[in-house]
């Protein structure tokens, strides 16, 4: 259990800093890397809890990986330098390597076993294996959740309209794409991150993307070759020290490196158009965009966001609730239906927990109303990540503004994601802790 009292923000947050390399990124570099020819040498790479799963279970596919203090090396021996595991792959948590492996196993020559924590365990599964199975894929889940075995089957081109707004699924059938004969045709229901598509074109492989048409077309004539990648910084770390200064008195600080990828920035754009005094200094270095953040106090206006909004800032919305609890005004969130399927049921998780901090905001079917101008008086709280690191990370911003005793429950989520986010905190808030 961690006492957030010790935490409040007294003289607001101040100072420059970085945060770690993107998780999304990270875990396509591994997986990429692993099926390339050749080495990949990947810089400022994520270390929480997730990418290590993913990193685990790659070895357990007998891909040899060594790291040194600077970089992680991956040694590629192509889709066919993959062998079939001793034991069940283990996922834990994290629903990147879950969805985004069974594409990369879906056109093997062996069999394999994934199973997960019980958060994992509660995550839908049919929504990728549905569609890898119309390239062939043959995958046997527990009715659409883990465990699941995937059978390796030689896999046959088609065209592939996705019924859900996720990058773990399009990714997914990318990389099953990329092994199976003939075109792949990928039509996205709305766009989203294209870490996936940006990397393997940089690896070298037949694949061209249509932003007027959503689609994403593939094959398997390229190949693919090691390369180095040099990791921004997660954005969506780097927006839990974005919202705490925007709604923290007293606060201005910069955040260096941040992955700057237009199909993750709509929290900057939000946190604009919200009123946030913010500037953005963009680096001119090659691959994916990067840049500088730099944001202050700000008094903020209230927001509405519809279904076209949410695939750009999926990962951010608990915090925009946050946000909108400081807005002078009543914000409206629909089309988020999507967090339900999350770590933890997110409607819900973040309605029950700022309710709990005296916040006016109603749960809806696809998202929240949340009223910034009015407060409820709370007294000793217990809150909860409900194991859930981005729930976890949003109550420590939200209770840096609480005078209340405080105490947050199943901190250690944190870890999935951000293992050094309270020591980086710590530093923004001043030495004197
Ligand atoms: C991710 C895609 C998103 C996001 C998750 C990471 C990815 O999930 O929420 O944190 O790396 O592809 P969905 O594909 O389920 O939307």
């Amino acid at each position: 259990m961690l006492n957030l009292q010790k935490l409040q923000a007294v003289n607001g947050l101040q100072g420059q800093i970085q945060v770690p390399g993107d998780k999304s990124i990270t875990h396509r570099a591994l997986m990429i890397g692993a099926v390339a020819q050749g080495t990949t040498i990947l810089r400022n790479f994520a270390t929480g809890e997730d990418c290590q799963t993913t990193s685990k279970a790659l070895k357990d596919l007998g891909v040899h990986m060594e790291q040194n203090q600077q970089a992680l090396i991956i040694h590629g021996q192509g889709f066919a330098g993959l062998r079939q595991p001793f034991h069940t792959l283990q996922m834990n948590n994290s629903g990147t390597t879950t969805r985004l492996l069974l594409g990369l196993l879906a056109g093997s020559n062996f069999k394999a076993r994934l199973n997960g924590d019980d958060s994992l365990k509660r995550r839908p599964m049919a929504r990728v294996s549905q569609p890898l199975a119309q390239l062939g894929a043959d995958i046997t889940t527990n009715q659409g959740y883990l465990p699941l075995v995937i059978e390796g089957q030689s896999l046959k081109s088609t065209t592939i309209q996705l019924k859900v707004a996720s990058a773990q699924v399009k990714s997914a059938i990318i990389l099953a794409a990329l092994q199976a004969q003939g075109t792949t045709k990928i039509q996205e229901l709305l766009p989203t991150r294209n870490h996936t598509e940006l990397m393997l074109q940089q690896f070298g492989a037949n694949l061209v993307t249509d932003a007027t048409n959503q689609t994403i077309t593939v094959d398997s004539t390229g190949t693919l070759v090691g390369q180095p990648i040099n990791v921004p910084g997660d954005i969506s770390s780097a927006a839990f020290f974005l919202v705490a200064a925007a709604i923290t008195p007293h606060s201005k600080i910069t955040i260096k490196n941040v992955g700057l990828n237009p199909t993750r920035t709509k929290i900057l754009t939000v946190l604009k158009q919200m009123g946030a005094r913010i500037a953005i200094t963009p680096h001119t270095a090659p691959g994916e965009p990067r840049g500088d953040v730099s944001i202050q106090t700000s008094h903020l206006q209230p927001i509405q966001l519809t279904e076209s909004d949410i695939p750009a800032l999926i990962d951010e919305l608990p915090l925009l609730a946050l946000l909108a609890a400081h807005a002078d005004g009543v914000s409206q969130i629909n089309g988020a239906q999507e967090l339900r399927f999350k770590e933890s049921d997110r409607l819900k998780t973040v309605a029950q927990e700022l309710q709990k901090l005296g916040v006016v905001i109603q749960e809806l079917p696809d998202g929240w109303i949340i009223d910034g101008t009015k407060k409820k008086h709370i007294q000793d709280v217990h809150l909860d990540s409900h194991g859930d690191h981005r729930i976890g990370m949003m109550l420590i911003i939200a209770a840096l503004n609480s005078d209340a005793p405080l105490t947050l429950n199943n901190e250690a989520a944190i870890a999935i994601s951000y293992p050094r986010f309270l020591t980086t905190l710590k530093k923004l808030l001043g030495a004197r802790l």
